[in-house]
């Protein structure tokens, strides 16, 4: 069995954050996503990885390598465009040549792992395995309707009027019967070939596909909130590491990890948080749910429930930044002098909300 992991598309919904990186590499407790992923694929014995990448190839085959530090087998499949899920099972076809294999969103965590699905799945049975989850917003997903006797009726994308609660979660399961399916169905309206019709084709034509209802956690990580969100399980499941150095008048309460490099100065953290290395914290309150990257400085200031990207720099804002994204080397910092204004150089599509 293989797994292909889809790390290209658009990322339209992190913008800005997407503009100059992969949303599959935004670090939640400080290791980015995609390397969750592949732990997992991992963890459940599979080693031959295909990652689709699309305009973000380099940074993810940067990332990634050829596997070797996962102890797994790293295939790059180039897709021209983000045309679709089905298109990127569709051109992955000559490298799974034959095998069944698992298809893992590449900006998707799912809590304790797939091994479980990965070995009902291997006990046979079925052509496709899918993975639902109930959720209170069914109409920004992929949605399957059941039978009375639990089999699959119908799947819709986004749904207006969804016909459950059940979405569908950002792993699936394959055998080669899928490319019969990904082959024949034709673009939606919106323009790309949906995972959801070749399903449906699967389901029309008699093939044998399995839902299977996760009660675990399951996160989409496509817009801020819930990566905030899945940050927030990631650091609950943390232990606490010191190798920075901490100053007599600093308290560290809680599961807080600090990498080597780090000074913290007069200062109070409150974990669950990860600290990377080679930071400057000083005078300063880190609350919990802070994820803070190599080489950021939070001075004079106080933040929390937040992620900063490397070399980000919080500086005596005499506020608290909470619920935040803050990007590679941006910087918030209090200015002096006159006029007292709020004075700011933002990218397109960057969002300051201030109170
Ligand atoms: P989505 O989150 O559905 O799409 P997107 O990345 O284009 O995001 P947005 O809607 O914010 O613009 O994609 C799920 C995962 O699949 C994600 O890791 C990107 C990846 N993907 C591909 O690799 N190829 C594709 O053609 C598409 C649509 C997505």
């Amino acid at each position: 069995m293989k797994a292909l992991i889809l790390a290209g598309g658009t990322g339209s919904r992190l913008r800005p954050i997407t503009f100059t990186r992969a949303k599959q590499l935004v670090p939640v407790a400080n290791k980015p996503i995609l390397f969750y992923a592949i732990e997992s694929i991992r963890d459940a014995g599979i080693t031959d990885i295909g990652v689709i990448v699309g305009d973000t190839a380099d940074e993810v085959m940067a990332a990634l390598g050829d596997g070797s530090k996962w102890g797994v087998s790293i295939t790059y499949i180039p897709q021209d465009a983000p045309l679709g899920l089905a298109h990127a099972v569709k051109i992955a076809e000559d490298y799974m040549a034959g095998d069944s294999f698992v298809m893992y969103l590449g900006d998707n965590l799912i809590a304790n792992g797939i091994t479980a699905l990965i070995d009902e799945f291997r006990a046979g049975g079925c052509n496709a395995q899918i993975l639902l989850a109930h959720v209170p917003n069914a109409s920004q997903f992929g949605v399957a309707e059941l039978a009375a006797d639990g089999t699959i009726k119908r799947l819709i994308e986004k749904p207006v009027d969804p016909p459950s609660d059940l979405a569908l979660v950002g792993v699936y399961l394959f055998d080669s019967e899928v490319f019969k399916a990904v082959n024949a169905i034709e673009p939606s309206p919106r323009g790309e070939l949906e995972i959801t019709d070749a399903i449906q084709w699967l389901v029309d034509n008699d093939y044998t596909v399995r839902p299977h209802i996760i009660t675990g956690w399951w996160k989409d990580t496509g817009r801020l909130d819930d990566m905030l969100e899945a940050n927030r399980i990631m650091l609950d499941m943390i232990v606490s590491e010191m190798h920075g150095e901490v100053d007599a008048s600093t308290r560290v309460h809680g599961r807080v990890k600090v990498g080597v490099g780090t000074t913290i100065v007069n200062s109070v953290v409150r974990g669950p948080a990860v600290i990377g290395e080679g930071c400057v914290i000083r005078d300063a309150y880190i609350g919990p749910y802070s994820s803070i990257h190599d080489g950021c400085a939070v001075i004079g200031s106080e933040i929390e429930h937040s992620i900063l990207l490397p070399r980000a720099r919080v500086e005596n804002i005499g506020r608290r930044l909470a619920d935040s994204l803050m990007g590679c080397d941006a910087v918030v910092r209090r200015a002096d002098g006159v006029p007292a204004a709020t004075r700011v150089m933002l990218g397109d599509k960057s969002e300051v909300e201030i109170v």
